[in-house]
C-alpha cells in the first residue's frame, strides 16, 4: 500500500502536514474491538447542512477516545485545484468543465482517505463532501468496501428549516475562503443559488435502492434520527454521539476547586478541605456566576469536599459526579512529588516518560480518566449552560476534548487554580476565555521536565503571569478565534471550510 505521495500531499490544505506528522494518540491497551477494520464515514447532504461541523466534531471526539481519525474535506481539494472562486455558476449541473474538475477532486480525496487508512496512521477517515447522488455513493462503496474491504458508514444531514440554513450561511459561509471581501448579502444570494444547483440533482439516500448501505440520517439538526443497517461497535458509538450533540448556543464554565489545604502543602490527591483563600475563591466564584446571569445554569461537581465547598454559595441546581473525582494516585496518594521521587524513583521517572499512559500503582492513568469521563462529555453535549467544578487532571481531560489536544499535550495543559475557563461554541470550534478571579493561590502545575524524573519547581511555564486580575473581577483573556482555528486545524482543515466540490 502506498503512503501519500508528494503529489497528493500538495493537493491537501497546508495544515494537513501537521496532522500527518502529529503522533496520533496511542492509548495503551484500551483498544476498541472492531476498530482494527478501518472505517470511512462519508457525509451526505446539500450545502450548509452542517456536514463539516459534524465531521470536525466527530473527529475530535473519536481522537479523544483514542481512535485516530482524520477529515478529508472536498472543498479544500476543489480550492486547490481551481483558481479563485467566481460564482455559483461553477456548481451548475450542466457546467461540464467544472463537473470534470469536481469529479477528479472527489476521486482524489477518496483515494487519499483510503491511502491514509492503508498507511496505518489512522483508523477512521471522514469523507466530508456532499456525496449527494446514488452514483457518487456507489463509487464510494465500490472503492471503500469492494476494493479495500473497509467499513463504510454514511451520515446524511437533511434540513428544510430555512432559518437554520440562513443562519449557517451567515455563521460559516460568509467567512469562507470562497467569499473573501464579498458583501454579506451577495454571499447569501450566491450561496443559495449554489444550493439550488445541488438540489437539481440531489438524491437522498434511498432505503430501497441503496439497501446495501449502512447509514444514519439526521433531520433538522437532530430533531429526528434514522439509523439503517448499523453494524458494529464503532458505528454504534458514532450514532450515539451524533444523537447527543446539538447546536443551540450555550456556554460551559470549567473551574478547579478553590485552593485546598493539601495544595498548600504540596500533597497530591486526598480529600482535604479548602484553605482560607480557597473559601475566598468560593465566595468570589458565587458572585461571578451570579453577575453572569446564566440562563438555566446547572452545576456539576466531583464528590470531593474541596469541590463541593467551592460551590457552597452558587445559586443553581447542583449534581455530584463520581466521574469528576481527581485522578487516583493509588500508592502515591497524599504524597508530595518530592516524596514520590524519593520513595518510588522508577515510578516517578516512568510517569515523566509517558504521562498520558502511566498508571499509578493501584491508581489511575490519564488514559483511564478519559475513559471514565466519556459519559460526562456525552452528557455535557446534551446540556445547555453548565458550570463544572473539578480537579487539575480531570479538567485537563475535558479541556483537551474541547480544544482537540493530543494525548501528548493533554497531561501538561495549564489549568491554574482560581481561574474560570469559559467555553463558547463558535463556527467549527470553541472560543476560550480564561477569567482569573483576584485571589492568590499556589501553583500546582508541574511542567514536563527536560530530564525525566527531575523535580522541577512548579509554575515554570510562565503562563500564570499572563492571567492577572485587572479590574476586580479578573482579566478576560480571549484566545477566541485562534483556538477555534487551532481546533479545526488539528483535524486537517482550516477553521472555515466548506465541502462543496
Ligand atoms: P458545505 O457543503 O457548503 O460545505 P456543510 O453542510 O458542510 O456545507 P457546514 O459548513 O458544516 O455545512 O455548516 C456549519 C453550520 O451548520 C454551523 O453553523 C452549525 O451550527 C450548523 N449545523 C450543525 N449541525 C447541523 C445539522 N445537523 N443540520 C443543520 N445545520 C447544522
Ligand atoms: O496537585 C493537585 C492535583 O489535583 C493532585 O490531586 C493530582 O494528583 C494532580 O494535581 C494531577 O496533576 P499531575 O497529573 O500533573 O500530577
Amino acid at each position: 500500500p502506498s503512503v501519500m505521495s508528494d503529489e497528493l500531499r500538495k493537493l491537501l490544505p497546508p495544515t494537513s502536514e501537521t496532522v500527518m506528522t502529529k503522533p496520533f494518540p496511542i492509548r495503551g491497551e484500551r483498544t476498541i474491538a472492531d476498530c482494527t477494520t478501518p472505517h470511512v464515514i462519508a457525509m451526505v447532504g446539500l450545502p450548509a447542512r452542517g456536514k463539516t461541523f459534524i465531521s470536525k466534531k466527530l473527529a475530535r471526539y473519536l481522537n479523544w477516545i483514542g481512535i485516530a481519525t482524520r477529515v478529508f474535506n472536498l472543498g479544500e481539494y476543489r480550492r486547490h485545484a481551481t483558481t479563485a472562486y467566481k460564482s455559483h455558476e461553477f456548481f451548475r449541473a450542466d457546467n461540464e468543465e467544472a463537473m470534470a474538475i469536481r469529479n477528479r477532486c472527489a476521486n482524489q480525496a477518496l483515494h487519499d482517505s483510503c491511502d491514509w487508512l492503508l498507511s496505518g496512521l489512522g483508523s477512521i477517515a471522514v469523507f466530508d463532501a456532499t456525496n449527494s447522488t446514488h452514483d457518487r455513493r456507489q463509487l464510494i462503496y465500490d472503492i471503500v468496501v469492494k476494493q479495500h474491504g473497509f467499513r463504510l458508514f454514511f451520515v446524511e444531514s437533511i434540513c428544510d428549516d430555512p432559518q437554520i440554513i440562513e443562519q449557517n450561511i451567515l455563521e460559516v459561509k460568509v467567512s469562507s475562503p470562497d467569499y473573501i471581501n464579498m458583501n454579506t448579502e451577495l454571499v447569501v444570494r450566491d450561496f443559495l443559488q449554489r444550493i439550488e444547483h445541488y438540489e437539481e440533482r440531489y438524491q437522498p439516500i434511498d432505503e430501497v435502492a441503496e439497501s446495501h448501505l449502512s447509514f444514519m440520517k439526521v433531520y433538522n439538526a437532530g430533531k429526528k434520527v434514522v439509523v439503517y443497517n448499523n453494524e458494529g461497535h464503532v458505528e454504534s458509538r458514532i450514532v450515539y454521539y451524533l444523537m447527543n450533540i446539538h447546536i443551540t448556543p450555550r456556554t460551559i464554565y470549567l473551574t478547579r476547586h478553590g485552593e485546598s489545604e493539601h495544595n498548600l502543602s504540596g500533597l497530591i490527591g486526598g480529600d482535604s478541605n479548602l484553605s482560607p483563600r480557597g473559601h475566598q475563591y468560593a465566595r468570589a466564584l458565587a458572585s461571578f456566576i451570579s453577575q453572569q446571569q446564566i440562563d438555566g445554569l446547572r452545576v456539576w461537581t466531583s464528590w470531593m469536599k474541596r469541590a463541593i465547598q467551592t460551590v457552597a454559595d452558587v445559586k443553581a441546581p447542583q449534581e455530584r459526579w463520581k466521574a469528576l473525582n481527581e485522578i487516583d494516585a493509588g500508592h502515591c496518594e497524599e504524597m508530595t512529588y518530592e516524596q514520590i521521587k524519593e520513595r518510588f524513583p522508577e515510578e516517578f521517572k516512568a510517569r515523566d516518560l509517558n504521562k498520558f499512559a502511566y498508571r499509578y500503582p493501584r491508581g489511575e492513568s490519564y488514559e483511564d480518566l478519559v475513559a471514565r469521563l466519556e459519559p460526562v462529555i456525552m452528557e455535557l453535549e446534551r446540556q445547555g449552560n453548565v458550570l463544572v467544578v473539578s480537579h487539575q487532571a480531570v479538567l485537563r481531560c475535558l479541556f483537551a476534548y474541547f480544544l482537540d489536544k493530543s494525548a501528548d499535550e493533554l497531561p501538561y495543559l495549564y489549568v491554574p487554580l482560581h481561574t474560570v475557563i469559559k467555553l463558547t461554541p463558535v463556527a467549527y470550534g470553541c472560543k476560550v476565555e480564561h477569567i482569573k478571579l483576584p485571589i492568590d493561590a499556589v501553583d500546582t502545575h508541574r511542567p514536563k521536565p527536560k530530564i525525566p524524573g527531575d523535580v522541577s519547581e512548579p509554575g515554570l511555564d510562565g503562563l500564570s503571569g499572563e492571567l492577572v486580575a485587572p479590574d476586580g473581577v479578573g482579566k478576560v483573556l480571549i484566545v477566541g478565534d485562534d483556538v477555534a482555528t487551532a481546533t479545526s486545524a488539528s483535524n486537517g482543515n482550516s477553521g472555515r471550510a466548506d465541502n462543496t466540490q
